[in-house]
């Protein structure tokens, strides 16, 4: 295990009867992105959830499992010295204050990490320095902000606290592709960095572009993992989460990318994809 990775074995949520997550494994080893695919309700949130020990904040518990940060576990932890920690989540639906001015946003998104005002004031910096927007809109109500530039001020918040992993949800929903384009860039200058991303992504196509390995979560458990090249390349993701159909006798179908990749139920010779059944 390298210093700061993440490792989610064997993850099971329920929020009271509703079995959300059963038995997931996810690792981000430091350093990389790693997505998390699937559709409305597969679990994506819950797992989020799981690692920033929020979720009792939505009626969830976890019912066994372990997740571990830098050797560290983390269940037991409060959702502060999670934070404290090291990792930090970015909510789904940005989640800013709107009623609180952009400067007061991030100057919330410091409280409680490590290292003090000196700390924070470089922390800003580095902010405003990725997010310009933020720093010419410092005095402005958050409510006014464009979504795209919402979702700067909500991951800007989070960086305040200098993540060493960020936990990212669904960035881009409902932004106009061009923003949505602009976040990912982000995300990957956040990465170079140094800051390791665990997103949470239903744009597989951004997903996989941004990421090293994914996971395809399907009502609360992993059915595909591997490299996002793989994955991206495989039938069964580009059907159903980049929307592409393959016609084998498509002359512009790309070379290789029809017979190769692994379908559900058929055999697979060359498959480059773990079936993880934890
Ligand atoms: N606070 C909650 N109380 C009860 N059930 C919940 C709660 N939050 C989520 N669930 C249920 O848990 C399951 C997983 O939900 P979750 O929000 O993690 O999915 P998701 O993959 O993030 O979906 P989406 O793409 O819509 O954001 C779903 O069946 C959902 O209805
Ligand atoms: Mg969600």
């Amino acid at each position: 295990m390298t210093a700061a990775s993440l490792e989610v074995r064997g993850v099971s949520v329920g929020y009271g009867p509703v079995r959300a997550l059963n038995s997931v494994s996810v690792d981000v080893p430091e350093g990389a992105v790693v997505a998390v695919l699937g559709g409305n309700g597969a679990g994506k949130t819950t797992l989020l959830r799981a690692v920033s020990r929020t979720l009792r904040f939505h009626g969830g518990t976890i019912g066994s499992g372990t997740v571990s940060f830098a050797g560290r576990r983390l269940d037991g932890l409060t959702p502060a010295q999670v934070v404290a920690a090291g990792v930090v989540q970015v909510p789904e639906g940005r989640q800013v204050f709107a009623r609180m001015t952009v400067a007061d946003n991030l100057r919330a998104g410091a409280l409680g990490a490590a290292g003090g005002r000196r700390a924070a004031a470089e922390a800003q910096a580095r902010v405003h320095e990725l997010f310009p927007v933020l720093a010419q809109r410092a005095h402005q109500r958050a409510g006014l902000l464009s979504g795209g530039e919402q979702q700067m001020l909500a991951m800007g918040r989070a960086l305040m606290a200098r993540p060493k992993l960020l936990l990212l949800d669904e960035p881009s929903l409902g932004l106009a592709p061009l923003m949505a384009d602009r976040i990912a860039e982000t995300v990957r200058e956040i990465n170079a960095q140094g800051t390791s991303v665990l997103l949470v992504e239903q744009n597989a196509a951004i997903a996989l572009r941004l990421a090293s390995s994914a996971v395809v979560l399907e009502v609360g458990e992993v059915v595909l993992a591997g490299d996002a090249d793989e994955l991206a390349a495989s039938d069964e993701v580009r059907r159903r989460y980049l929307g592409i159909t393959d016609d084998p006798g498509h002359p512009g179908a790309p070379e290789g990318a029809g017979a190769e990749g692994v379908s559900e139920g058929a055999p697979h010779p060359a498959a480059p994809l773990r079936r993880w059944s934890a």
